[in-house]
């Protein structure tokens, strides 16, 4: 049998634990908020983790992006690299060719100002920042061409700024590999 004063017990019990709850419920949201501004705040002032620099000054002589390092890359493992510049007004290589249905690796510079690199009908779109390396991983489903457009404002030149992507299926790819070390698709 429960009494008037068992029910005021009742009450005062579920409010007692009503509140801890409260309690805990903020302090997980406050925990949340912490982290998130913690997070945010320590990738805007930190530098990035792997950023690699290139010296826009020497690209040309030598290194990564020498002339003749330049374009499509077969790896040992199957894998393409795809290394790049960009400069006022266009990119090293015009067209760049790329296997379908394979790991891609682009990895791309500028040998003056801030240029962009864009893929079209691909979720690639990066900022090539001279001094630094922007390294993007990318894998192409079809095969055919797609136009690349520099999307930073660089200059009077921006408007004509334009690559081409030629994505080839893998047996013609492999073929084109045979016979030089690096591959680009420029006539
Ligand atoms: Cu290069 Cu815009």
């Amino acid at each position: 049998m429960t009494t008037e004063a068992d029910h005021g017990i009742g009450e005062a019990v579920a409010a007692r634990i009503e509140r801890r709850w409260v309690t805990l419920s903020i302090v997980i949201v406050g925990l949340l908020v912490g982290m998130a501004t913690y997070i945010g705040i320590h990738q805007a002032t930190m530098p990035q983790g792997h950023v690699e620099t290139a010296d826009p000054k020497t690209l040309h002589l030598s290194g990564e992006f020498v002339e003749s390092n330049l374009g499509s890359a077969l790896e040992t493992d199957g894998s393409v690299t795809v290394r790049a510049i960009g400069q006022q007004y266009s990119f090293t290589p015009q067209c760049v060719v790329v296997p379908s249905d394979t790991p891609v690796k682009l990895r791309a510079t500028s040998a003056d100002v801030v240029h962009g690199l864009l893929i079209e009908g691909t979720n690639i779109n990066t900022m090539l920042v001279p001094g630094y390396v922007s390294e993007l991983p990318v894998r192409f489903r079809t095969t055919g061409d797609f136009v690349m457009p520099c999307q930073e404002f660089c200059g009077v030149g921006h408007q004509g700024m334009w690559g081409k992507v030629r994505v080839v299926d893998q047996a013609e790819f492999q073929k084109l590999a045979a016979a030089r070390r690096r591959l680009t698709c420029v006539d």
